[in-house]
């Protein structure tokens, strides 16, 4: 039987997600909305994608707005994108409790009908809303999972690859902390080929890519205008779909519950997990020196400040 992934919130970064699931065979995939038609619309067209790409997954969509959720039962993964996006200008703090009830409903509805499935939450502010997913399902913390390391790190390869000419291929990037401005590129443990970063670019190059790694949603929401990114958001939520369906034991960067790890308690913050069937299996600790576990501490207080102000 195939697996099935529910992705709540059809809007530029579900309805990609989506189709990146259902494009390479992943998981038959549903796709919800508040909105009573575009899901459904965007699903079918996906599901009229399948004969050219080979692909016999299915792809269906609806609508929540009568909150019936009847058709996600069983999910084995949920990936939650609803909420509202960044506008320009506008901080992802700035979304905190518009989304904070967005995430409540939606968690509170689909537990009940998937009680074994795995969370993987999208909406920002992050870490915040991921921590309010852990609370409101009551699910443990191997199975609420956040994205943003992923994201946060594609991007910091991609500016590195750019820089050096090399293959985005050769670049691994480590990035922590949360998915704010203050997250935590680290160059020391990022590598081209194996290669620590400080040894191939200078230490000038090196803090641009990290600055514009911190800013690199933001780059995106003022070139688009309307909304935020959503290519590499969704590309990055299918490799952690893919990780977990596949039990591939995959180590990503992951906002996940940390009881201790990193010095960091009772806090959603990005750190190195290993990702497989049964959720998140392992953190993973690395050592830091004075200066990264300031920074790291840093930027868990500012997720710290958002879920004190949620009371999650
Ligand atoms: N249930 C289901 N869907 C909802 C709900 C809800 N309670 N509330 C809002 N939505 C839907 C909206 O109708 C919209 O279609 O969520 C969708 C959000 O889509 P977009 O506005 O296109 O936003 P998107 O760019 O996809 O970003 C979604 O991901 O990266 C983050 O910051 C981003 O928090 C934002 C989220």
């Amino acid at each position: 039987m195939r697996k099935k992934v529910t992705v709540v919130g059809g809007g530029f970064v579900g309805s990609t997600t989506a189709q990146r699931i259902h494009d390479a065979g992943l998981a038959d995939v549903v796709l919800t909305d508040i909105l009573d038609g575009p899901p459904a619309g965007k699903a079918l067209d996906m599901a009229e994608s399948a004969p050219i790409l080979g692909t016999d997954a299915h792809a269906v969509g609806i609508t929540t707005a009568s909150g019936d959720y009847k058709e996600t039962a069983n999910s084995d993964v949920v990936v939650i994108t609803a909420g509202f996006p960044r506008k320009p200008g506008m901080s992802r703090d700035d979304l905190l409790k518009a989304n904070y009830d967005v995430i409540k409903a939606v968690v509170e509805a689909v537990v009940k009908l998937s009680p074994n499935a795995i969370l993987i939450v999208i909406t920002n502010p992050l870490d915040a809303m991921a921590q309010a997913a852990f609370k409101v399902s009551g699910f443990p913390k191997s199975r609420v999972i956040g994205m943003a390391g992923v994201l946060d790190s594609a991007r910091m390869s991609t500016f590195v690859a750019a820089e050096l000419n090399v293959s985005v291929e050769n670049v691994h990037s480590f990035v922590l902390g949360g998915h704010g401005d203050d997250m935590v590129p680290l160059a020391r443990y990022s590598t081209v080929a194996g290669i620590p970063l400080p040894e191939l670019i200078s230490k000038e190059k090196l803090e641009a890519i990290i600055t514009r790694t911190r800013k690199g949603g933001a780059e995106i929401v003022n070139l688009l205008k309307t909304g935020s990114a959503y290519y590499a958001p969704s590309a990055a939520a299918a490799e952690m779909v893919e990780a977990i369906l596949k039990d591939k034991k995959k180590i990503l960067p992951c906002a996940v519950y940390l009881e201790g790890e990193y010095g960091i308690k009772g806090l959603f913050v990005g750190v190195p997990v290993k990702l497989g069937a049964r959720g998140v299996e392992q953190i993973i600790e690395i050592k830091l020196t004075p200066d990264e576990k300031a920074a790291l501490d840093k930027s868990a207080g500012s997720v710290r400040e958002l879920v004190n102000v949620l009371g999650v």
